[in-house]
């Protein structure tokens, strides 16, 4: 998958020996943001449940919400699941290294907490060299959530780690904005027919090509109840501004408003503030700018973000369902 972000910057990131020095700290127990190609994560040891359980209270995450293990090599997989199901393999060879997290049997290596009790993991290889390189040298399986406060705008650059986490994190490690942009796709192979219960930067019609038909888990639940799949919580993904999610672009622009779009609207006058996340229409484009943008909205003392949905096929898909969480609004 190709975009216009820009790649991560060799020469003014990380250094391989302050990598070490991450992976070191991070085998001793402490937190270490790092990019991915998706997002940003919050890392600790897999294996440590006391350093897993650091990552729930840095972030305020419910303890139901299971957390994703990052591997670097798609060869380990063997060590963190009990079996691996022959569309598995296949998918972790189309995939991977790659923005797909599969949900698989746990193996006892893994603490429950990980995984929020449950007898699975998701697991995934991400395709940053950076994250390869601190994985590899931590010698561990890397549990990491996106690197936001629960519920909040997830990270696409160091920075957004930094406003949200600077105090409760030991290492940030910067490696430039996320080139896909949108978290991974999280697909469940527990069940007979694979289940996607996260759209995200594999698309589903790219499963599909892989192993046939994959079911689509739609029942977000509501706010703030533990759900099935826990991620799915109806609220998520939220800047402090409300966001409005409307069908098409009002006649008026309401005052002290801000606009998202996907490309250039036929009304450019009047928005406070407006995010074109593509000129040209080109959805990898704007998946990659799509969070920061929501950062950037959320900076400017704005009394609404009103959005328009993205077409619903391909990465799109991902897109309206982060679109739709950052519109609901929470319940009292
Ligand atoms: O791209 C990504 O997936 C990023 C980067 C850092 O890898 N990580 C990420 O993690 O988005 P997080 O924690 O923000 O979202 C993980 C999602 C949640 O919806 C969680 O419920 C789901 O994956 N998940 C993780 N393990 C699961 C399991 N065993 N069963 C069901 N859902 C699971
Ligand atoms: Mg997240």
């Amino acid at each position: 998958m190709t975009s216009s972000a820009p790649p991560p910057n060799p020469s003014s990131g990380p250094t391989a020996s302050s990598i070490a020095q991450a992976a070191a700290q991070l085998r001793q127990g402490d937190l270490v943001a790092f990019p991915t190609e998706t997002v940003y994560g919050l890392g600790a040891n897999a294996t440590d449940d006391q350093a897993v359980a650091r990552i729930f209270e840095a972030k305020g995450r419910p303890r139901f919400d299971p957390i994703i293990v990052h591997l670097a090599d798609p060869n380990e997989l063997h060590s963190v699941t009990a079996s691996v199901s022959d569309d598995a393999r296949q998918l972790a060879d189309a995939f991977w290294p790659g923005p797909l997290t599969m949900v698989l049997p746990r193996s006892d290596s893994i603490p429950p907490i990980v995984s929020a009790g449950l007898p699975t993991v998701g697991v995934r290889v991400p395709d940053h060299p950076i994250a390869s390189q601190l994985i590899e040298m931590a010698g561990c399986p890397i549990a990491a959530p996106s690197g936001n406060r629960f519920g909040c705008i997830s990270p696409t650059t160091a920075e957004h780690v930094r406003e949200q986490l600077a105090d409760r994190v030991q290492v940030i490690l910067d490696g430039g904005p996320c080139r896909v942009g949108v978290e991974s796709t999280v697909l469940d192979m527990t069940s007979d027919t694979p289940r996607l219960l996260r759209p995200g930067g594999v698309t589903r019609e790219e499963l599909e090509e892989v192993v046939g038909s994959v079911e689509v888990f739609e029942g977000a639940q509501p706010v703030d109840q533990a759900a099935p799949a826990p991620g799915m919580l109806a609220r998520h993904y939220a800047p402090s501004t409300p966001v409005k999610l409307l069908a098409e672009l009002p006649t008026t622009v309401p005052p002290c408003s801000g606009l998202l779009v996907f490309s250039t609207p036929e009304i450019t006058d009047g928005w406070a503030h407006l995010e074109v996340l593509s000129r040209d229409g080109d959805l990898v484009e704007a998946t990659a700018g799509f969070f920061a943008a929501l950062h950037r909205l959320d900076g400017h003392n704005l009394q609404q973000i009103i959005a328009l949905p993205f077409p619903n096929h391909g990465l799109g898909t991902a897109l309206n369902n982060r679109l739709n969480r950052a519109a609901t609004q929470a319940q009292s």
